[in-house]
């Protein structure tokens, strides 16, 4: 079994980190609920309720725990308002109280919403979280950024909140359909990017996704979570160094709030991370080898995805002009100075959108669809 964990104060904050293979309908988990909660409700999607949350609700029932169940459909759309809305309603008419837990079975989607739920119900109440996708087990489920998105673009409304604990199982993990697997990889490779030239050659020599089992997703969610927990002990409210966690992430959400989900938040962040390391590029930090070196790394794992033609130029620039990053109404991009380091202190460089305008471009000429249909008469 692996472990990790990481705490600060104050506020007194600290969570534990497992990761090991049948750790989902494990004793220590029954273990662990029974030590401090009185009632549970465990917030999954449809998806997951079929795969593994059914088992979870019996699993926990059986050894007398009282448990329920609720449902969200999957999908960034019900990473809501609204949807937190009804899940605290059923947790009211239900009567859970300050020492009810809430566990998040999924992907980001239900992390980030259970989170966010978990720290306003009754001024906030602990939550621990199984997550289901690589995405999540290597970032979403960690760290306590929790929120939900509104028609004005990602992640506005949110609270920092800690889960207990997160138990990582690579079976569900592996479960996963392929493109749950890319998207997870492209955080992955943001980690090796910000902090580790040598996880960066560790990941290239990946030939093929089918390479990915037990073993190795245990060992790259675990050097993953090595350098995350770090960064986190360090700044726990993303005041400075914690902002390089944004690395690929200020073109990324403008282009999954700009194809309206279309493209899924790992998809963007590999197009953000191809566009923020060409400006790096263009800055004179990375060299053309480098910035090659990460385009092949995409590009050998089918990692590259196409944006819709019908994103337009202005979609982008309204919806970085809206990320809760800007200041002055000037965007925040975190900047590699060389594969596995960025530049220091403050850690991101504030642009105009003139001076990213070469980033959106180079975005949309060389991954956007073929903008006619092609036909062959
Ligand atoms: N809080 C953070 O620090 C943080 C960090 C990164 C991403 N995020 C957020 O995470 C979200 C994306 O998360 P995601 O990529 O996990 O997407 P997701 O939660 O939408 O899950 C993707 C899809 O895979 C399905 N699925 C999940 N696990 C499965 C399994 N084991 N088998 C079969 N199907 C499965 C889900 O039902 C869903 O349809 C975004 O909203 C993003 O903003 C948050
Ligand atoms: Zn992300």
């Amino acid at each position: 079994m692996k472990t990790l964990s990481y705490e600060f104060s104050p506020p007194k904050i600290s969570c534990n980190i497992f990761i090991n293979p049948e750790l989902f309908l494990s004793d220590l988990l029954i273990g662990y609920l029974k030590k401090f909660s009185s009632k549970i409700c465990i917030i999954t999607d449809l998806n997951i309720k079929n795969l593994y949350g059914d088992k979870l609700l019996h699993h926990l029932r059986h050894h007398k725990l009282e448990t329920f169940l609720q449902t969200i459909i999957p999908g960034e759309e019900s990473k809501s308002r609204h949807s937190k809305a009804k899940l605290e309603d059923f947790l009211t008419s239900n009567h859970f109280e300050k020492d009810s837990c809430l566990i998040a079975l999924g992907g980001g989607v239900v992390s980030d919403l259970t989170g966010f739920l978990a720290s306003t119900y009754l001024r906030s109440i602990p939550y621990i979280s199984i997550p289901t996708t690589l995405l999540s087990a290597v970032d979403a489920a960690i760290g306590g950024k929790t929120a939900v998105n509104t028609v004005h673009g990602k992640n506005l409304i949110g609270a920092f909140h800690h889960p207990l604990s997160v138990f990582i199982d690579p079976d569900l993990i592996l479960s996963s359909p392929l493109q749950e697997l890319k998207n997870g990889l492209a955080e992955v490779f943001k980690y090796s990017l910000i902090f580790d030239l040598d996880f960066f050659n560790k990941l290239n020599s990946i030939k093929t996704l089918s390479d990915l089992n037990n073993e190795l997703i245990v060992s790259i969610v675990e050097k993953s979570l090595q350098i995350k927990t770090e960064i986190i002990k360090k700044d726990p409210f993303d005041q400075n160094l914690r902002k390089i966690l944004n690395f690929g992430h200020s073109l990324g959400h403008a282009l999954e709030t700009a194809s309206n989900h279309r493209l899924s938040h790992g998809q963007a962040v590999v197009l953000g991370i191809l566009s923020e390391s060409f400006l790096s590029k263009e800055l004179g930090f990375l060299t053309y080898n480098e910035f090659l070196q990460i385009y092949k790394a995409f590009e050998n794992l089918a990692m590259i995805p196409t944006i819709p033609n019908d994103v337009q130029k202005n979609d982008l620039v309204n919806a970085l002009l809206k990320d809760k990053k800007n200041r002055h109404g000037k965007i925040g991009v975190v900047i590699l100075k060389s594969i596995g380091k960025t530049i220091g202190y403050p850690y991101t460089e504030l642009f105009s959108l003139e001076q990213l305008e070469t980033c959106i471009d180079y975005l949309l000429e060389n991954f956007q669809e073929c903008p006619f249909e092609l036909s062959i008469d």
